[in-house]
């Protein structure tokens, strides 16, 4: 059978992840079907035209995964997490989204399950809103589902939004100057996706931990600066900005022990997904765009959207 005949399900196609597996799997040749809240939104239009077929569906409606799963041969699971700013879940949400997810596509018999988690899962961090993707992969774990979990590292994509200070001329991220941390291109999720689903032999029963690249602060502010033509500096958020809240401090300690930073094993994953992008080519390429409106924006003095 080529991936044509089958179909695979993918949850926030309207989002970033979603959006990037979406496209991926299209590309790859595979029926690709959106469960979407809104089917007349914009973003649900665009996968329309893109040849994806979009389903009303909620994550909180049980009866409307099990609709869209009927058939499938894939489901691609990513949830909303309250750490996002406007993601409008609770933790509780979260987990039960997740949860729900993988018990319907174990009932629907679903051949593959990709869950897509983070870095930090696996062991407690004392976040709550990090935790609950440990808490969904142990569920996935005990159900009779040919399953892969992928945990993605920091999105690339973060580096170029206001909350960082760049629309300043200046980075502030958690890790210190001269500290190493990982992050992955959102396009590059979407292609690590799509080569899961092609290879299940490969990948089934896998936990992976995905990154394209591993850079210092100091080494992200220098390829900030190369491809914006004017100067980017990098400090850490300094102590009074960590001071304000306990969260930020253990996210500061998570990155200090390794666990937000990442521990992807950078040459392997590459030999086995070449494509994957280092930051450098993801400014040149998908990021360029972002990279713009964010200096646009400090030009205008306003904060990009
Ligand atoms: N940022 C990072 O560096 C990073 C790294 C690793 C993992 N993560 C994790 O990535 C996840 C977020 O992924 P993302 O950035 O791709 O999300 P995103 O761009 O914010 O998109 C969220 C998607 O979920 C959909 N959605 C929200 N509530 C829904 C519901 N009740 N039913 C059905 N669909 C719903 C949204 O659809 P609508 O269009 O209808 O709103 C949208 O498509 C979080 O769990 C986060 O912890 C983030």
């Amino acid at each position: 059978m080529t991936n044509m005949n089958r179909t695979v399900v993918v949850l926030g196609a309207t989002g970033q992840q979603g959006g990037s597996v979406a496209a991926a799997l299209r590309a790859d040749g595979w029926a690709v079907r959106a469960i979407v809240r809104d089917p007349s939104g914009h973003r649900a239009r665009s996968l329309s035209a893109a040849g994806v077929e979009t389903v009303r569906g909620d994550l909180g409606d049980p009866d409307s995964l099990r609709a869209a799963f009927s058939g499938a041969h894939g489901v691609f699971s990513v949830q909303p997490n309250s750490g996002q700013a406007g993601a409008g879940v609770t933790n509780e949400d979260e987990v039960r989204f997740g949860t729900a997810v993988a018990d319907i596509a174990e009932r629907s018999r679903v051949a593959h399950l990709v869950y897509s988690s983070a870095v930090t899962a696996g062991s407690a961090t004392g976040v709550d809103h990090l935790d609950t993707k440990s808490r969904i992969e142990a569920h996935v774990r005990t159900l009779d589902i040919a399953g892969t979990i992928i945990r993605p590292a920091t999105f690339m994509e973060l580096l170029v939004t206001p909350e960082v200070g760049l629309d300043r001329g200046h980075l502030s991220l958690l890790m210190r100057p001269n500290q190493t941390m990982q992050f992955i291109a959102v396009c590059d999720i979407g292609r690590v996706a799509a080569a899961v689903f092609g290879s299940p032999d490969r990948y089934v029963g896998r936990t992976v931990e995905i990154a394209g690249d591993a850079l210092t602060g100091n080494a992200l502010a220098g390829h900030l600066t190369r491809a914006a033509g004017r100067t980017i500096g990098y400090s850490r958020l300094s102590a009074t900005q960590l001071a304000q809240g306990e969260v930020l401090c253990k996210l500061a300690a998570l990155v200090d022990d390794g666990r937000l930073a990442g521990n992807a094993q950078l040459d392997a994953l590459r030999a086995e997904f070449p494509f994957l992008l280092r930051f450098d080519r993801w400014l040149a390429g998908p990021g360029a765009g972002l990279l713009e409106e964010a200096l646009r924006a400090k030009d205008a003095g306003i904060a990009p959207r």
